[in-house]
C-alpha cells in the first residue's frame, strides 16, 4: 500500500480525499490548518517549509502521490492569500515534494483547479503573467491593487473571484507546462488536474449561499445534471488519478463539474490545431 499527501485535509474534497485512500489501505500524511498530521499554513513561505520537513520526516523521502487539494474560495476578502493559497501553495509544494515522488518510482501528483476558470469572465492576465512567472510578492500586491476595480455588487458578495478564477486558470496551464518536463514526465512522476464545479462543502457554501436544500437549477452557473457534486465525487477521481495503474494520462485537466463548462462552452476545447 502507498502513502500520500493530502492537503486541505480537515474538510470537504481534502476529507473525502483522504477518507478514500484510508479505506483502500493507504497511509495517508493529511496537511491543513488543524485537525491534521502535519497543522501548516500553506499560504504562507515558512508554512510551507514546514510543512514539506514534516512530510518528508513522516515518509522517509518516498512518496507515492500528494493530492494538493487545500484552498479557499471567491468570499475571501484577502485577495493577496487568495493566490498564496490557491496557487503558489500547490505549486510550492509539488516542486518540494518532487524528488520524493521520484523515489517512489511511479509518483503521482493531482492539484485541484476549478471550472471557475474557464466560466468566470474576470481573469486578469497581468495576474496570470505574474503567476506564471513564480512572482509571489508582486502577485499578492497586484491581486490587492486589481480587487478595487471590480464592481461594487461582486465586492460584497466574492471579493476574491477574479483574483480565484485567475489562480485557478494558471494552475491548470502550470499542470500543462510542468506535467511535460523530463522532470517529471521522464521521473515517471504524472502531474494532473481536476476542475470542479459546485461541490456541497463549506467553502461552496460560503462563497453562493448554496446548500444541499438549495435547487441546482437557481444556481448561477447552469447544472445540465441538475444535481450539486458531492465531495465524494471529486475523491473518485483523485484517487484514480494517483493510482499507480493509471500510467499514461498526464498534462490532464479534468472538469468534474455537472456538465457546467461543456454546457457553457461547448467547442472551447478541445481546439484544433491550424498551420
Ligand atoms: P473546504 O473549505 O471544505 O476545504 C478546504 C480546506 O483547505 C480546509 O480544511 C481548510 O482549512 C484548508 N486550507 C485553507 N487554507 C489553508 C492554508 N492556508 N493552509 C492549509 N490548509 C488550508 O473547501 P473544498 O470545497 O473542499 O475545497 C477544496 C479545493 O477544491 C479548493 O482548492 C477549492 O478551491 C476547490 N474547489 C472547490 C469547489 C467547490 O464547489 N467546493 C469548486 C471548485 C474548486
Amino acid at each position: 500500500m502507498g502513502t500520500f499527501v493530502v492537503t486541505g485535509s480537515a474538510s470537504g474534497i481534502g476529507a473525502a480525499s483522504a477518507a478514500r485512500l484510508r479505506e483502500s489501505g493507504h497511509r495517508v500524511i493529511g496537511v491543513d490548518l488543524r485537525d491534521a498530521d502535519v497543522i501548516a499554513d500553506l499560504g504562507r513561505e515558512e508554512g510551507r517549509r514546514r510543512a514539506v520537513t514534516e512530510i518528508l520526516a513522516a515518509c522517509g523521502g518516498v512518496l507515492d502521490g500528494v493530492a494538493a487539494v487545500a484552498g479557499v474560495g471567491p468570499d475571501t476578502r484577502d485577495a493577496a492569500a487568495v493566490v498564496s493559497i490557491d496557487y503558489f501553495a500547490p505549486v510550492a509544494l509539488l516542486d518540494a515534494l518532487r524528488p520524493a515522488l521520484a523515489s517512489s518510482g511511479a509518483g503521482r501528483a493531482l492539484v485541484i483547479s476549478s471550472n471557475a476558470a474557464t466560466t468566470v469572465p474576470l481573469i486578469d492576465d497581468t495576474l496570470m503573467d505574474l503567476l506564471l512567472a513564480g512572482s509571489e510578492d508582486a502577485a499578492r500586491k497586484h491581486a490587492e491593487e486589481a480587487q478595487g476595480a471590480l464592481p461594487t455588487a461582486l465586492l460584497e458578495t466574492s471579493p476574491g473571484i477574479s483574483a480565484y478564477a485567475t489562480s485557478k486558470l494558471a494552475l491548470a496551464r502550470w499542470v500543462r507546462r510542468t506535467a511535460v518536463t523530463p522532470a517529471w514526465a521522464r521521473r515517471g512522476i504524472l502531474l494532473n488536474a481536476v476542475a470542479p464545479g459546485a461541490v456541497l462543502t463549506p467553502l461552496m457554501t460560503g462563497s453562493t449561499g448554496a446548500t444541499a436544500d438549495s435547487d441546482p437549477d437557481a444556481f448561477p452557473t447552469p447544472m445540465p445534471l441538475g444535481v450539486f457534486g458531492r465531495p465524494e465525487d471529486i475523491a473518485f477521481w483523485v484517487e484514480q488519478f494517483l493510482r499507480p495503474e493509471a500510467r499514461f494520462a498526464t498534462g490532464a485537466v479534468l472538469f468534474v463539474d455537472g456538465g457546467t463548462d461543456a454546457v457553457m462552452r461547448p467547442d472551447a476545447q478541445p481546439t484544433a490545431m491550424h498551420l
